[in-house]
């Protein structure tokens, strides 16, 4: 969502805030600004849009300071105007916030101050912080004085980047439940909401707990706790490189991020793999993508380990009735590792009595520190807002779990552990086979031939309706190209199990209508095939896939059959994921959507 970027140091600030932002645009905004001190007075540009309509706006009116704010906003309260834009202002101009996150009492404390006779230019809950630290600033004539005491009477998430007139020389920094990352590079501080707008200048990277207020000045960074006592928060130095955030010769991040699936798995099955107590029954808690994965890990436990899972979807799980998860182990998935719903979802459940893990991406981020027990997938850096890399090593990390518990609960037999071990060696190489044959292909302008997912990508462009249908782990990974193609193609898609079509979705297919039927699982394959039928009885056109040696079996009743490697059943999800994404990013293509940034998504969710 919002990206936030600050710097502090000698030379122009501006050219590394804009640096920054840009780099934190993958999260999804539709308005950006940047606030820098020109030695006098506070010069703010902001404007609603795009990046580039800042960058125009800087060359026809120039700012120059070596300390500013920097911020890109994806609207919660106010439309994307230019005056909804952060940066904001106090009354007089001289205090400066960015913020990332909602203020819940927004409402109470506007009408207070409008009582006190401020009067506002924006609808956004920040503007009320920004006024709130003048009036405090007024009182104390302390900034950091003034923001804990701003900190103390606002709810909700944040993390807050703030800047004064009247101590030009230090930016003051607050978190709570809103991602902010400090680092101090040679010749500045830096301050973002996200790692890659730090890598051009630091690896050594500084995280806030809940309550912190720091502050950040060109070569050094204080920090106080949510008492006021100073604290020692330590650097961490982060192994990705800038070359990882970037997209090299690839056209697009998530074209990079798809490709990189097999050395990403290939990476994650070298690492070591969590230690934690065997639970006698497990919760999943996580939202889209990842949740998708977790539905595939409730198999993955229940048929290598013996332990019953139930997955939820976190945003559910916060309101429903907090029975008692005494004993049980709650897990928590999120390749971000600040998704809200997931973070409050977990501490939930901790509160509820579970014991509590999670797998997660993002090296130190919220859910990471709340976990009792953390699982990484070592996917890298992934900037596309559509997970695939981030959603296979999801499942691969849920895999490699449960036959890990599967082996020490004599549920899996040696030999079945040996055999499992191999398989699990070939999987990079069978994700590479499969990427290979449904990948590009040749469907760019003016290529003679065409490869089978932009063929039938160019032959299906805008079905009137598009189901997508499976059994057992299919079902989850119907679920997960569903929402591929809906998300950076604007397609509408559902995805049902197929034994439920005749509960009702039925009497939706006639012409017109594209199915598109998992049939990877071999032991359900017949009723699947019945499925299939059934929906071409009643016109729709099917796209099959399934593993190579059962091309025969649905040759007659599909109308394109993709056909995937013989391997185990469970590890059909990863392989079968692959032509999915591809169809999406190439639907997606041909009907000139944004691939990278899809409309009204955001890449890490932190606002319920
Ligand atoms: C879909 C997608 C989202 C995420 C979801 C959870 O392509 O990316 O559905 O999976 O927002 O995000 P994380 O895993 O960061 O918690």
């Amino acid at each position: 969502m919002c990206g936030i970027m600050g710097v502090i140091g000698r030379e122009n600030a501006v050219p590394k805030l804009v640096n920054g932002l840009q780099h934190l645009s993958y999260r999804g905004y539709d308005a950006a600004g940047v606030a820098v001190y020109n030695g006098n007075t506070l010069d703010i540009r902001k404007t609603a849009g795009t990046m580039d309509r800042l960058r125009d706006l800087l060359e026809g009116q120039p700012a120059e300071g070596s300390i500013g704010i920097g911020h890109t906003r994806w609207a919660t309260h106010g439309a994307p105007t230019d005056c909804n834009a952060h940066p904001h202002t106090d009354t007089d101009g001289r205090i400066a916030v960015v913020h990332n996150g909602i203020i819940e009492n927004e409402r109470v404390l506007r009408q207070r101050l409008a009582a006190e006779g401020i009067t506002f230019r924006s609808q956004t809950d920040t503007e009320v912080v920004a006024h709130l630290i003048a009036k405090f600033n007024r009182e104390t004539c302390d900034l950091r004085c003034a923001l804990r005491k701003t900190v103390e009477v606002i709810t909700g998430a944040y993390a807050l980047v703030v800047m004064s007139v009247d101590e030009p020389d230090r930016l003051y920094i607050a978190r709570k439940d809103s991602p902010i990352v400090i680092g101090l590079g040679k010749d500045a501080g830096y301050v973002a909401s996200d790692i890659p707008a730090l890598l051009p200048y630091t690896r050594d990277i500084l995280l806030l707990e809940d309550g912190d207020i720091a502050c950040l000045s060109q070569d050094a960074v204080n920090v106080t706790n949510k008492d006021g006592d100073e604290v020692q928060r330590p650097f961490r130095r982060i192994d990705w490189d800038q070359e990882a955030a970037d997209k090299g010769e690839h056209t697009s991040f998530m074209e990079k991020e798809m490709d990189e699936q097999p050395e990403a798995a290939a990476r994650l099955l070298e690492a070591p793999l969590v230690q934690s107590k065997i639970p006698s029954r497990v919760t999943f808690v996580a939202c889209g993508s990842a949740y998708h994965a977790s539905l595939i890990g409730k198999h993955y436990l229940a048929e290598l380990a013996g332990i019953p899972a139930t997955a939820e979807i976190a945003s559910e799980f916060r309101y429903e009735t907090p029975l008692s998860l005494d004993g049980q182990m709650a897990i928590a998935i999120s390749q971000s590792g600040e998704t809200v719903d997931t973070l409050m979802a977990l501490r939930q459940a901790k509160e509820r009595g579970a014991d509590t893990a999670a797998i997660v991406n993002v090296q130190d981020s919220s859910i990471a520190r709340v976990a009792g027990a953390v699982q990484w997938m070592h996917a890298g850096p992934e900037i596309a807002v559509a997970t695939t890399k981030g959603f296979t090593t999801q499942v691969l990390a849920l895999l490699r779990l449960a036959l890990d518990w599967g082996r020490k609960n004599d549920t899996l037999r040696a030999n079945e552990v040996q055999e499992w071990h191999g398989s699990l060696k070939e999987l990079p190489r069978l994700m590479r086979e499969v990427l290979v044959k449904y990948g590009n292909g040749g469907l760019r302008e003016g290529a003679e031939e065409c490869g089978a997912v932009p063929c039938f990508a160019r032959q299906n462009i805008a079905p009137r309706l598009v189901f997508f249908l499976g059994r057992g782990l299919d079902t989850a990974t119907a679920m997960e190209g569903a929402l591929k193609l809906k998300e950076i193609s604007y397609q509408h898609a559902t995805a049902y199990p197929a034994g439920e079509l005749k509960h009702g979705p039925i009497a939706l297919i006639e012409n017109d209508v594209l199915v598109v039927a998992l049939a990877t699982q071999r032991e359900l394959l017949p009723k699947t095939i019945s499925n299939i039928r059934e929906v071409k009885a009643r016109g729709a056109r099917v796209l099959a896939l399934c593993q190579q040696q059962d091309e025969a079996a649905l040759a007659n009743d599909a109308d394109e059959v993709w056909t995937l490697p013989n391997a185990p059943d469970c590890l059909m999800p990863l392989l079968a994921v692959l032509p999915l994404q591809r169809l999406a990013y190439e639907v997606a293509l041909l009907r000139g959507c944004s691939v990278d940034k899809p409309r009204n998504l955001a890449k890490s969710v932190t606002v319920e």
